[in-house]
């Protein structure tokens, strides 16, 4: 089974892809494959509303997106980490969000597949819950099975996150409650 995890934010090496990579060691360890897309690699623009694919699967724009399509439509669990901007996600993240409708729109494509959210912010209480809830919401579009940490609704941290020892408890109980969710509706293909 597959695991991709996202991050939205346009720093490389920054909390928002250290958090990613914590998350994807807990399911390499458990012999999960994992991918991730981290879009501080990567130049998206934002959807046009041209209206092709509403006929076709296929992008009006050929920019570095149509990379990134397949890996969203080839995984089971899908988990997006975002730096909360203003109290929501980052425009990186919600353009790339926007030009995923060629996927709903051509049947729907991550109907049923495992969504988890992470949000990070410099405060403690600086609108993490509500980046949560763009990342929910998006994953409830696309018809998906959108899952919590057991507890609450997600990863929640404050940077520097290594230090936010609650906030990674967060991150590894989102990963607890992915596996147990994926073990649920496919036992015998998880590891
Ligand atoms: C444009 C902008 C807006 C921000 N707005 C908030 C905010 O509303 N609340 C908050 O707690 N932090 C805010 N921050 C801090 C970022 O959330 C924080 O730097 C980010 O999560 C760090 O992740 P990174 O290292 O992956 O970039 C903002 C930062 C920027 C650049």
């Amino acid at each position: 089974m597959k695991i991709l995890g996202i991050s939205g934010s346009p720093t490389k090496n920054g909390n928002n892809e250290k958090a990613i990579n914590d998350f994807l060691e807990i399911f390499s360890k458990k012999k999960f494959e994992v991918e991730k897309i981290f879009l501080s690699q990567y130049k998206i623009n934002p959807c046009l509303s041209c209206g092709v694919c509403d006929k076709q699967k296929k992008c009006f724009q050929q920019d570095e997106m149509t990379k990134l399509l397949p890996l969203l439509e080839n995984a089971d669990a899908i988990i997006v980490s975002s730096p909360t901007y203003f109290g929501g996600v980052s425009g990186q993240l919600k353009s790339f969000f926007d030009r995923t409708i060629l996927l709903r729109r051509n049947g729907f494509l991550l109907k049923n597949k495992i969504g988890g959210a992470i949000a990070i912010g410099h405060a403690r209480n600086g609108g993490q819950e509500y980046t949560i809830q763009n990342i929910h919401t998006w994953m409830h579009i696309h018809g998906m099975i959108v899952v919590g940490d057991n507890n609450h609704f997600g990863g929640i941290l404050k940077t520097p996150i290594k230090k936010d020892k609650e906030g990674l408890k967060s991150v590894k109980d989102l990963a607890n409650k992915i596996c147990e969710t994926l073990k649920k509706f496919n036992p015998p293909l998880v590891p």
